[in-house]
């Protein structure tokens, strides 16, 4: 399974890759506001540092503005990958991008329908958006599996990112279903490290380390 980072926080992405744990980083308006910076600069400044594929929102409900973006966005750095949402404008827009060989994450996907529409126009990647879904009283994960028995059903070559992901479960549940990519907030990769047997056992084995440190150096003094 891929990890994807979910933010446009450098010092989120350089932590990550420094763990070798950022197999590519996902981008949307909501992000890039917070970092207060203009979207182009603070994209390049992640390209700088992520090989993987980084997502990048077209802003607009309008299939030919989504294309016209999608081609700019792609002359920003090779590993570009263009964010359409969920429409009928969206998944034109993916078709055509497509066509021209830039690769496309379906965002705003809440159904296994939307899900086997994303594949059949081609989306390189589509994203389900789980928490969200979760928030609803649905149950979010449900379409990360049918949307990847669907594209294993039909040879799809659209990866599953299952997205909006809120905590750790979630990242096992969707890497149970078979995701093939998670874009989690850096909050949630940080938790993944943890489990309170793990702090506790490494503090023994560093107390007992210590110890015998301190028996072999009075050892060393009585000789
Ligand atoms: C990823 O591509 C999505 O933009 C993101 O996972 C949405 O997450 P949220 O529902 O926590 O905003």
């Amino acid at each position: 399974m891929k990890f994807f980072l979910d933010t446009a926080n450098l010092e989120e992405i350089r932590q990550a890759v420094a763990w070798g744990l950022c197999d590519g980083v996902t981008t949307n308006p909501t992000l890039v506001v917070k970092e207060g910076r203009e979207h182009k600069a603070q994209i390049l400044e992640i390209a700088k540092m992520v090989t993987g594929p980084i997502s990048v929102e077209t802003i607009t409900n309008d299939a030919d503005e989504m294309v016209r973006q999608g081609v700019a966005y792609a002359t920003w750095a090779p590993n570009v990958v263009i964010k359409v949402p969920m429409t009928p404008h969206g998944l034109q827009a993916c078709r055509r991008l497509r066509e021209r060989g830039i690769p496309v994450n379906v965002t705003l996907t809440f159904s296994a329908n939307q899900a086997l529409l994303a594949g059949k126009a081609g989306a390189t990647f589509v994203s389900p958006f789980v928490g969200r879904l979760d928030d609803i009283g649905h149950d979010g994960m449900q379409v990360v599996r049918d949307a990847v028995q669907i594209v294993r059903n039909y040879g799809f070559e659209t990866q599953v990112l299952a997205s909006s992901l809120r905590h750790p479960l979630h990242v096992t549940t969707a890497a149970l279903a078979g995701a093939h990519v998670a874009t989690m907030p850096f909050k949630v990769l940080e938790q993944l490290f943890k489990h309170t047997l793990t702090d506790v056992g490494q503090e023994r084995f560093l107390a007992d380390a210590a110890k015998l440190q301190a028996e072999l150096e009075k050892h060393k003094a009585r000789v």
